[in-house]
């Protein structure tokens, strides 16, 4: 075809209004959220870009699915379904649907983690993070160097580095249980893991015998950079490319609320007979029995159609397409981003952009406050407030290596005119950028702190 524009590949059936709100309004509201946008009412927010997880829109035929929702106890059919649906993807041994991705990180890690040990990864996501620690394991980041040039495009920014995971089993292979790739790399700018990438963490675990199992969350988005960017895929289906990833671990986790195109659910899978026993027997004391794992039919059958329709290329064309058209036109007015802008959402690089502001004046929670004053915009702080090391009992706290904001995109939400509205608003803050200051925490829970904490301006 000629005409270069893409545009979304669906017409909108129901629609949900957004309620106007003033400057002023928002002011007085994210001064009563103590400056923290996470403790802000949804509906004061005009584009809320505050994650991708569990915020998408369902299709036609995912709510025609969930009238079929089959409600027994067990052995339903919609677990049926759910299980085909999964494994056309996904063909590990053994699935096992969890209520959403942390709880199938949990189970992992309670059964395959003892204090002590150490599990690797290209970079954990907060709550994988969470759930490793929690078992008094360590968790090891290993992102490649190229992650570290924020500005520097590169096509597979998500690698782990291999030299560095090689040289972390030659010392310590007793201590580790498993190895993480999560693909894509959220915390890391969203980026891909190649296919190379993930068959040379493939070798190293092979040769030291650990298995090697993949956070899938983001497969598809991850499959379809592979088929753009890496060379000898641009014949392939997405469907295959994820078949072909899965293939080299020897099990997943998965969030449903991510590329399963839902809005809960998830899983853990696994080739390993007796690990899914004890899966299985965990599942049931916290989460449900094995074929529903926490959650209802009709949601088994969201996620089944949700796996069909997110691997389709019209999808994933348009999808990557407008995260990137994003990232392309605030960078256009020198917007510093983490380039090349990742699949599910574009990363400020907020250090850099507020550069008159120290890490610890927390750079990122100023911008987003001022994004959610100029126009209605949420987006979320990773950087010091998220990831920074801070000990309750002296007070002190370690700066995190990067401040970003995260502008995360919900799938099939919003058209190109809100991403336009977007892109005007971040412009007029990057204008004046220089007026804006730094924030103080002045409450803050022990654990992921950044869900509660509570700021003040500094002037
Ligand atoms: C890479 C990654 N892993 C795990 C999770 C956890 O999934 P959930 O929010 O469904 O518990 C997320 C959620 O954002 C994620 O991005």
């Amino acid at each position: 075809m000629a005409i270069k524009t893409i545009i979304e590949p669906f017409r909108i059936k129901a629609v949900e209004p957004i309620r106007m709100s003033t400057r002023e309004e928002r002011e007085r509201k994210i001064r009563e959220a103590h400056y923290n946008v996470f403790l802000l009412h949804a509906d004061d927010v005009l584009i809320d870009l505050l994650t991708d997880s569990g915020t998408g829109a369902m299709s036609a035929d995912q709510w025609a699915a969930m009238m079929r929702g089959d409600e027994s106890y067990a052995g339903s059919r919609s677990w049926f379904r759910f299980e085909e649906s999964v494994k056309r993807l996904f063909p590990f041994k053994h699935i096992i649907p969890t209520h959403q991705g942390r709880a199938a990180e949990r189970i992992l890690f309670s059964v395959t983690c003892k204090p002590g040990d150490i599990v690797p990864n290209n970079t954990h996501f907060d709550t994988t993070r969470a759930n490793v620690e929690y078992r008094g394991a360590r968790a090891v980041d290993l992102p490649c160097g190229e992650s570290r040039q924020t500005g520097e495009r590169h096509p597979f920014k998500g690698n782990m580095d291999v030299a560095a995971l090689a040289s972390l089993l030659d010392e310590e292979r007793a201590a580790v249980p498993l190895v993480m790739l999560t693909i894509t790399n959220n915390s890391g700018g969203g980026q891909p893991v190649s296919m190379a990438n993930v068959r040379a963490v493939h070798e190293i675990c092979k040769r030291h015998g650990v298995p090697l199992d993949i956070d899938a969350c983001r497969f598809a988005e991850n499959a379809y950079f592979i088929k753009q960017r890496e060379e000898g895929y641009a014949g392939k289906s997405v469907a295959e490319i994820a078949r072909e990833l899965m293939s080299y671990a020897d099990g997943c986790t998965m969030s449903a609320k991510k590329d399963g195109l839902a809005n809960i659910g998830g899983f853990l899978a696994t080739n390993d007979e007796e690990l899914a026993r004890q899966e299985r027997d965990l599942l049931i004391l916290t989460e449900g029995y094995p074929t529903y794992g926490g959650l209802a039919g009709r949601d088994l059958e969201a996620i089944a159609v949700g796996l069909d329709e997110v691997v389709q290329e019209d999808y994933l064309r348009y999808r990557i397409v407008s995260t990137d058209y994003l990232g392309k036109h605030i960078a256009e007015a020198g917007v510093p981003i983490v380039q090349p802008p990742g699949g599910h959402a574009v990363y400020i690089d907020a250090g850099a952009f507020l550069g008159h502001l120290k890490s610890l004046e927390y750079p990122g929670i100023a911008l987003a406050v001022e994004l959610y004053r100029e126009a209605g915009i949420r987006a979320v702080e990773i950087g010091s407030v998220m990831f920074a090391h801070y000990d309750p009992e002296t007070g002190e706290e370690t700066a995190a290596e990067k401040e970003l904001l995260r502008l995360a995109i919900p799938r099939r939400v919003y058209t190109q005119s809100h991403i336009d509205f977007v892109v005007e608003a971040i412009i007029d803050v990057w204008r004046r950028r220089e007026d804006i200051s730094g924030y103080r925490i002045v409450y803050q829970a022990p654990f992921l702190r950044h869900f509660t904490a509570r700021f003040e301006p500094l002037t």
